[in-house]
């Protein structure tokens, strides 16, 4: 029950990640979950005890945000993201400004909301990527997307530390999620081997050869997000079997 009696936000919730980070914090005991998604959606049984608040919206319009209510938070999960893929000198600006205005658009809409509404004690986590700290070939919208992120939740725990807030990143290397079927490369493999083949070739170049999966991720956000990281802000937690080494 680490996080009894709590209030938390978390964006991009339907899916993946996010989804995963909404059914830990159901089970550990969170008595107020606000989620936020593109989408609508379900969410499997809720535990007795923890009243849900969907909100369905696009992170990255400033309005949406207005219009959020979001009352008093202990904790901020700023997830919902997009995937992107083409070499720059190929690459639409309308592709670019895509992958740009959910991913670091929202992301800042997102903190600032959160900053905002946030209560002494509490903890804020920014989902960046390994993509943020290692160059690679054709992901140049997405990748420099997340760097930002990375410097975002530096530069607000540096502004937060004053109110007792702590802000974080994590950057996962790849997840086990349908973020990926919007990657060309990665859908038509997946189309030829199937999914779970095309997931476990990408996987083998990495050192310790896995992918993870969403519930891992989601794990390692709840320590982020609870008093056993308490000495931790303005971190980059990298969680990517070795990816980026
Ligand atoms: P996903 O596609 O399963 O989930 C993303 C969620 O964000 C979806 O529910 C989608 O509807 C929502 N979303 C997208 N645009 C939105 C918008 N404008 N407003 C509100 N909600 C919106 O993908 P996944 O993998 O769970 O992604 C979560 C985060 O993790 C993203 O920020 C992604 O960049 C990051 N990440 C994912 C990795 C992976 O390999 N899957 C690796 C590193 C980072």
């Amino acid at each position: 029950m680490r996080f009894k009696g709590e209030t938390i936000l978390i964006t991009g919730a339907a899916s993946g990640i996010g989804r995963a980070t909404a059914e830990l914090l159901m089970r550990e005991g969170a008595s107020e979950l606000i989620l936020v998604d593109i989408n609508a959606f379900a969410i499997g049984d809720a535990s007795p005890g923890c009243s849900i608040r969907m909100l369905v919206g696009d992170v990255a319009s400033e309005s949406f945000w207005q219009a959020a209510d979001l009352g008093e938070i202990d904790g901020a999960v700023i997830n919902a993201g997009v995937g992107g893929a083409g070499q720059i000198a190929d690459l639409e600006f309308s592709e670019w400004r895509r992958v740009l205005a959910v991913n670091l658009d929202g992301a800042f809409l997102t903190m600032r909301a959160a900053l905002r509404s946030i209560r002494p004690g509490g903890s804020i986590v920014a989902v960046a990527s390994t993509a943020g700290i290692k160059a690679e070939r054709g992901i140049a919208a997405y990748a420099s997307s997340k760097a930002a992120v990375i410097q975002l939740a530096r530069v607000a725990a540096k502004e937060a530390a004053v109110s007792n807030v702590r802000v974080n990143a994590i950057a996962p290397g790849g997840v086990e999620t349908p973020i990926w079927d919007e990657v060309p490369m990665f859908a038509e493999r997946a189309k030829q081997v199937g999914r779970e083949k095309a997931f476990a070739e990408m996987a083998a170049i990495t050192p310790l050869k896995r992918f993870a999966q969403p519930g891992e991720i989601a794990e390692q956000i709840a320590f982020l997000l609870s008093e056993m990281s308490m000495t931790m802000t303005g971190a980059t937690l990298v969680t990517d079997g070795g990816y980026s080494l």
